[in-house]
């Protein structure tokens, strides 16, 4: 850093005490820390300070921009049309972007994606995308373009030149609590998508018992701060807030995720899957320019679900990355050991179903990691025969447990009858979508459903 002597004992006192930080600052900690001139201890101090005293809008944006230049950019611009992302904050049953892409790529998008892996209660697209037979997630540069090109839709598991900062970063936040803060949320998440170079970016921003946001309000403000860092690095971005107080869809588990989304491509998905996926896909079409408005971009995505492109694209990605789709088309794709149906001693109408103790029950089952070395167990999940609202009589079958032996089945069951809340009359559900954060500001559902039709 010419010029500057920082000390990092004074950048950490000056935000203990409610300080500024200008680039060079920002600049001289993230350096110092990745080339272990800063120890990792004085780097949590600093995030300590951080989660209690924030960050300006102008200082996430100073930091958000170091991660980024902490690696390597991808830089897209060879390939053909407008470069598209989509980026969920995390959900349990989340698998609108195995849905959203193929959607995408089939209305002229091209989609070149870094997935994560799973960690916690929140599945990764890359393990999903695994328990598809000899599917592979690390491509050359050559194949990457090769792909593009031909199927317009790559999806790999993040480069680990990308954003070294904020692998750092995390992994220490991780283990000091100071996960939860809004600013270094918004920092990590969107240095990633800026770095991984998409012109356009969608987001899900999720709140509720199974996301990381507790509520819609810290939602839309986190929404907020990454839609202004997106367009401060010049990208075309929008986020939907979305409800995760239940499971989306009806499964939840590697293998079951993938059979759910190709049933939804071909038209058999369930509401609440196939709106959310649409919405994503169009809003992507209406920010790109490839649909004048977002009805259009709404309505473009159902054409391409509902006429068959999307599947079509969908399989002919997988088996370009290597996946043998036989199964997947044909049958015999879902291979637990064990199946068992769990039924209700009672009826009535299935009031809610609590998307953090399900994302346990199928971790518990081995679906998830607790850390990112643990292998996992593609074929287990529970696949839910009823969702929220809908009448259930007794004895009628509530879901179905995948597992490996029939004591963890039996054991699923049980933890997923707890996991549920059951009543005489229907309940009043909010709506899954609760607005959309978009550069001319925050639309509430009652307004962005009148393009949803
Ligand atoms: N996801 C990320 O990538 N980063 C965070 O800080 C939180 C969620």
């Amino acid at each position: 850093m010419a010029g500057h002597d920082f000390v990092m004992f004074d950048l950490i006192a000056k935000k203990r005490d409610g300080g500024e930080f200008d680039a060079a600052e920002i600049e001289f900690w993230l350096r110092g820390m990745l080339d272990g001139s800063i120890p990792d201890y004085q780097t949590t101090a600093l995030l300590m300070a951080i989660y209690f005293r924030g960050l300006s809008e102008h200082e996430t944006f100073l930091l958000t921009d170091a991660i980024v230049r902490s690696g390597e950019v991808l830089d897209l611009s060879g390939l053909p049309g407008c470069k598209a992302d989509k980026h969920s904050t995390g959900g349990v049953g989340d698998k609108t972007t195995l849905i959203a892409m193929p959607l995408a790529a089939a209305c002229g998008l091209t989609i070149v994606k870094m997935s994560g892996r799973s960690l916690g209660k929140t599945g990764g697209t890359a393990d999903k995308l695994e328990a598809v037979p000899g599917f592979r997630l690390t491509l050359s540069p050559k194949e990457l373009r090769r792909q593009a090109e031909a199927e317009r839709l790559v999806l790999m598991t993040q480069s680990n030149n990308l954003t070294p900062a904020d692998k750092r970063l995390y992994a220490l936040r991780d283990l000091t609590a100071t996960v939860d803060s809004l600013p270094l949320i918004a920092a990590s998440v969107m240095s990633k998508k800026i770095a991984a170079g998409a012109d356009v970016i969608v987001l899900d921003v999720k709140f509720g018992r199974g996301a990381f946001m507790p509520d819609a309000e810290s939602a839309v403000r986190l929404a907020e701060l990454m839609v202004k860092l997106g367009r401060q690095a010049g990208r075309q971005i929008a986020a939907l807030i979305t409800s995760m107080e239940a499971p989306l869809g009806r499964a939840v588990g590697n293998a079951l995720e993938v059979w759910e989304a190709a049933e939804t491509l071909k038209g058999h998905g369930v509401p609440d899957l196939r709106l959310l996926s649409l919405a994503l896909t169009g809003e992507q079409l209406y920010l790109s320019g490839l649909a004048a408005t977002r009805r259009d971009g709404f309505r473009l995505a159902g054409q391409a679900l509902d006429d068959g492109r999307g599947l079509d694209k969908f399989l002919r990605f997988l088996q370009a990355q290597g996946g043998d789709t036989a199964k997947l088309e044909q049958g015999g794709f879902l291979q637990a050991k064990t199946q068992l149906a769990v039924s209700v001693p009672r009826g009535g109408y299935l009031q809610a179903v609590d998307a953090a103790q399900v994302a346990g029950i199928v971790q518990h089952l081995g679906a998830g990691r607790l850390k990112l070395e643990d292998k996992i167990d593609y074929q287990v999940g529970v696949w839910f025969d009823k969702q929220r609202g809908d009448k259930i009589a007794a004895g009628e079958s509530l879901a179905h447990v995948y597992a490996e032996s029939e004591e963890q089945a039996k054991a699923a069951a049980e933890a997923l009858l707890a996991a549920c809340t059951f009543g005489d009359v229907p309940p009043e559900l909010p709506p899954l979508i609760y607005g959309a954060v978009t550069a001319a500001g925050f639309i509430p559902w009652a307004e962005l459903q009148q393009d949803y039709q």
